[in-house]
């Protein structure tokens, strides 16, 4: 079972100078509960912008010489990430950021996705490309939260979206189809 996990604006905002858009304590609390004991697929610059990275933790980066934190391993591709967070056993849970996500959907079983129903300022969009509108609300559960920065009020909708169609992960990286298996 592979996931996604993120939470998005009513404007498509995700990110903000290498962060949250928002400052929802609620809302962090739910993605660390949901991803607590999970092998996690981070991108690069989502992984340095975290304070603490739990172990089993996959990297994606095009560098070959990233020195990771103990317990985080750096990969070329989130195909590779994928295949090794699935070998640790663990449920396996993507975490974004924006780059992450596009590359990672079609692999996704369900995408838990927090939308926050109102607008924010940011420099990161959630990928206009992943198809959710075709995937089936698993569960929807709707909170208030006090936004620290504004003091105003959000609604929350927390979000689990299935796929029926997920794409097979090959078993390794090829440039050749005869090499590869499903
Ligand atoms: N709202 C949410 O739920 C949520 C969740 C996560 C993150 N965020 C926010 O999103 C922003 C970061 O998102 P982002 O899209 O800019 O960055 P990102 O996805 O975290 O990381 C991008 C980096 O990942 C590597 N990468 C991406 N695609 C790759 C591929 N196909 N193959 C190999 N490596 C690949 C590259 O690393 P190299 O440059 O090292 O090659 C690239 O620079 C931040 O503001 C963060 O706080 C929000």
């Amino acid at each position: 079972m592979i996931s996604a996990i993120g939470a998005v604006a009513s404007n498509g905002m995700l990110g903000l100078a290498g962060w949250l858009p928002w400052d929802i304590p609620e809302e962090l609390a739910y993605f660390e509960k949901t991803v607590a004991g999970a092998a996690l697929v981070i991108g690069r610059l989502t992984y340095e912008s975290m304070d603490v990275v739990p172990p089993d933790s996959f990297i994606v980066s095009r560098q070959h010489d990233l020195a990771m934190r103990p317990g985080c391993t750096c990969v070329a591709s989130v195909e590779e990430g994928l295949r090794a967070a699935l070998a640790t056993g663990k449920p396996v849970f993507v975490i974004g950021g924006a780059a992450i996500y596009a590359a990672a959907w079609p692999y996704c079983h369900r995408f838990y996705l927090t939308r926050i129903e109102q607008a924010f300022s940011g420099d990161t969009l959630f990928p206009a490309g992943i198809p959710l509108d075709q995937w089936v609300i698993h569960a929807e559960t709707i909170k208030v939260f006090r936004e620290r920065q504004s003091g105003q009020d959000v609604t929350c909708r927390f979000l689990q979206y299935r796929q029926a169609g997920v794409r097979p992960l090959l078993a390794l990286d090829c440039n050749s189809n005869s090499e590869c298996s499903e």
